[in-house]
């Protein structure tokens, strides 16, 4: 029997900051695919906290404890970029019910582009529910305390900006 080849999955977003929530989910898909790639979608928008460079280096320095992720960045259709990765799974998150309807266009449209591409849901943990990137930008702006929603590196990259 021919071996199997390597299950690759993407793990895309924005991930303006990086959040606990993200490296939740990351883990979990760690679990289940032999290759995960976070794939930072490039800024389209000059608004954007991070440029996608200094995503890029944000999500390696949280990464330490995960042998099987890389991080990229990448331009254009994410099913474009999947099928030149060898991708066959496109990780999403989870977190509450208010997801669903981005989520469900998203991954009709992305299966519409690409059937032979799966996106796969993944739940956060209850304790991560509530954590959005946006809402971390929101207390932030106002210098709130957001030790609790994003890991060391980012904490201290947001305290420089
Ligand atoms: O973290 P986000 O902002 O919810 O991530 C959204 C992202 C980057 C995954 C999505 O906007 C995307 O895939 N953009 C690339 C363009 C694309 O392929 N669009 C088709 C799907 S609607």
């Amino acid at each position: 029997m021919a071996p199997e080849s390597p299950k690759i999955a993407l793990y895309p977003g924005s991930f303006d900051p990086f959040t606990y929530g993200h490296l939740d989910i990351l883990e979990r898909a760690c679990h289940i695919f032999d290759t995960v790639i976070v794939t930072v979608a490039r800024n389209s928008s000059k608004r954007a906290l991070f440029s996608s460079e200094e995503k890029k280096a944000l999500v390696e320095s949280c990464i330490g404890h995960l042998p099987n992720v890389r991080v990229e960045i990448f331009e254009g259709l994410l099913v474009d970029y999947a099928k030149s990765s060898g991708a066959g799974a496109l990780v999403r998150g989870l977190r509450q019910v208010s997801d669903f309807d981005y989520e469900f266009r998203m991954a009709f449209a992305n299966r519409r582009l690409a059937p032979e591409i799966e996106t796969v849901f993944l739940m956060t943990s209850e304790r991560h529910a509530l954590i959005s990137a946006s809402i971390v930008r929101e207390i932030h702006s106002h210098q709130g305390d957001i030790t609790s929603f994003v890991p060391e590196p980012v904490f201290k990259a947001l305290q420089n900006k």
